[in-house]
């Protein structure tokens, strides 16, 4: 279905959604008539995006939990479920990185990476699933990178973390695919967000090296990988299980 409001009964949850990819992935749900849910620990922003799309004639909610705590993402996800009755589609958007040579990176760092760019999506994961197997019905989409993918300067615990979450992927579908829950990822390449305009000032030969290699000689668009993400949890791709797709304008092609 490509109709415009093909979300129009659906309860989506989106981490991270108070800026960059996850605005553009909450905006988009919300203009495609999905009940948008913006979990961020930015709480201005996150209401700031809820409230635009609001204003633009969608239905939004923004609520603040840090989703390395384990109890915030169970009470939040709980709330919700009193609240709004279900969670239809979950789009797992919450990452972070801080390109560090290896040698200089340390433990600290790598538990950091692992737990903001892996644990967080298995978190939502394991407190959501149970809701969408009782109504035999489940949507997850989740952002890896295509630092997954392909060795990333300075990026080993990030790397690690994004390829965690393609294997994540494959094994929940695998396993939920019985319950009517389909379960997909997708690998953005460089993206102009928050994000990339910080390693810009700060990491300018890093983001040289990455954004330089991009066939189509150019950052995406937050909006583009959304679209891809719209797709997944649409029943445009209803045999769509366990995919990784990747929307990166070429990365590294030629
Ligand atoms: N920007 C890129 O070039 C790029 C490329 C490939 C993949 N990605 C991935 O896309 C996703 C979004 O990236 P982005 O560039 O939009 O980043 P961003 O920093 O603009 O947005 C990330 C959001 O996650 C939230 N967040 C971070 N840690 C959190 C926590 N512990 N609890 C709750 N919220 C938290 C932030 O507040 C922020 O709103 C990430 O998973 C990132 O790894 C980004």
């Amino acid at each position: 279905m490509t109709t415009a409001k093909r979300f129009r009964d659906r309860v989506v949850v989106v981490t991270g959604g108070a800026q960059g990819i996850g605005q553009a992935i909450a905006e988009g749900f919300g203009k495609a008539g999905g009940t948008v849910l913006i979990l961020d620990k930015l709480t201005d922003e996150g209401k700031a995006v809820a409230q635009a799309i609001g204003d633009a004639g969608g239905q939004a909610a923004a609520l603040t939990v840090d989703a390395t705590d384990g109890q915030q993402v169970q009470d939040v996800i709980d709330r919700l479920i009193l609240d709004y009755g279900r969670i239809d589609i979950l789009i797992n958007n919450i990452g972070w990185n801080n390109p560090t040579p290896f040698l200089e990176s340390d433990e600290t760092l790598w538990r950091h990476l692992l737990d903001v760019n892996l644990l967080t999506a298995l978190r939502f994961c394991r407190v959501t699933l149970p809701h969408m197997i009782e109504r035999r019905y489940g949507r997850i989409v989740s952002i890896s990178s295509i630092a997954g993918l392909h060795p990333w300067p300075g990026s080993v615990p990030y790397g690690i973390a994004k390829a965690g979450i393609i294997s994540m992927t494959r094994s929940l579908a695998a396993d939920m695919a019985q319950h009517n829950i389909r379960v997909n990822c997708i690998c953005p390449g460089p993206t102009e967000t928050g994000l990339s305009k910080e390693l810009r000032k700060t990491q300018p030969e890093y983001v040289q090296a990455i954004h330089g290699t991009v066939t189509l000689g150019r950052l995406a668009d937050p909006e583009e990988i959304a679209a891809a993400v719209l797709f997944l949890a649409s029943d445009d791709a209803s045999f769509v299980l366990g995919e990784t797709l990747v929307v990166d304008g070429g990365y590294n092609m030629v």
